[in-house]
């Protein structure tokens, strides 16, 4: 129970790694709040709830900083404050450079990149005045090393490193740590849809010869967020079977 009574939302936390955090923050007995644009987020909500936690969905697109700042001011009423941010919402829209669209570049930037700084923003204050808290934001290898046909993806990615450093300068007094998690290729709905070309490809370059799952970023998450990492701030931490080395 290393996050008894805490209050931790997740954005993004309907499916996929989000969903594995939410659940496994909710085992060490937290309270958990998920946003997200998909209604399967009630779903998970609801086998929160009966791992005997409180849990609430609220279906919002986190690139709307008014509507973000509207239900954060719900979430401090209901739940009284925030201990825990996990900006993980994500998107991917793939093209070579040549062939990418304006709206594709646009996407990818405003959910990822203003989407973390909308959460973040939207919760600093409360967080500031109750002098503690803790803010994960979940980057990825491409924003450390690039890939071809996502520079729209690894430019929000290499941004979020940039916004970690510098928020957990300007909050660091406060006691709030701010910190990144870089995934490598982990199994969600977001890389089965990749073609087995890709993913055989991506497999060599992997010196543990294996994909990542939820639970690899979920372990990381839980500690950062953990009283046991207090002392930790800034810092973006691999968690990718070695690819980025
Ligand atoms: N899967 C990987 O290999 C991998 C690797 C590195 C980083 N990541 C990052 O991890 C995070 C989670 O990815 P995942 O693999 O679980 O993908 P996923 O697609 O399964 O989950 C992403 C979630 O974000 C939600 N979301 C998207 N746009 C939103 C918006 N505007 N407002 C609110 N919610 C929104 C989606 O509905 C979905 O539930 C993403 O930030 C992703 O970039 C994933």
């Amino acid at each position: 129970m290393r996050l008894k009574d805490k209050t931790a939302l997740i954005t993004g936390g309907a499916r996929g790694i989000g969903k594995e955090i939410a659940t496994r923050f909710a085992k060490e007995g937290a309270d958990i709040i998920i946003w997200d644009v998909l209604d399967e987020g009630e779903k998970t909500s609801e086998e929160i709830k009966r791992l005997g936690r409180k849990s609430v969905f609220h279906k919002i697109d986190i690139t709307n900083l008014a509507n973000v700042q509207k239900q954060a001011n719900d979430v401090i009423q209901e739940f009284g404050r925030l201990d825990i941010l996990v900006n993980n919402a994500g998107i991917t829209r793939d093209n070579l450079l040549l062939r990418m669209e304006e709206s594709e570049w646009e996407s990818v930037i405003t959910v990822n990149l203003k989407g973390t700084f909308n959460c973040t923003k939207a919760f600093i204050k409360y967080m500031m005045k109750a002098r503690k808290g803790r803010i994960i934001n979940i980057s990825s290898v491409i924003g450390l090393f690039g890939n071809a046909g996502q520079s729209n993806y690894a430019a929000s990615k290499a941004g979020i490193i940039g916004f970690t450093k510098s928020i957990a300068k300007e909050v660091g007094s406060r006691n709030i740590t701010v910190n990144a998690i870089a995934p490598g290729f982990i199994q969600t709905p977001m890389t089965d849809i990749l073609s087995e070309e890709v993913k055989k490809n991506y497999l060599s370059l992997i010196p543990l010869k294996k994909f990542g799952l939820p639970e690899d970023i979920a372990n990381l998450s839980i500690f950062l967020a953990s009283d046991e990492a207090k002392y930790i701030t800034g810092e973006v931490i691999r968690v990718d079977g070695g690819i980025a080395m």
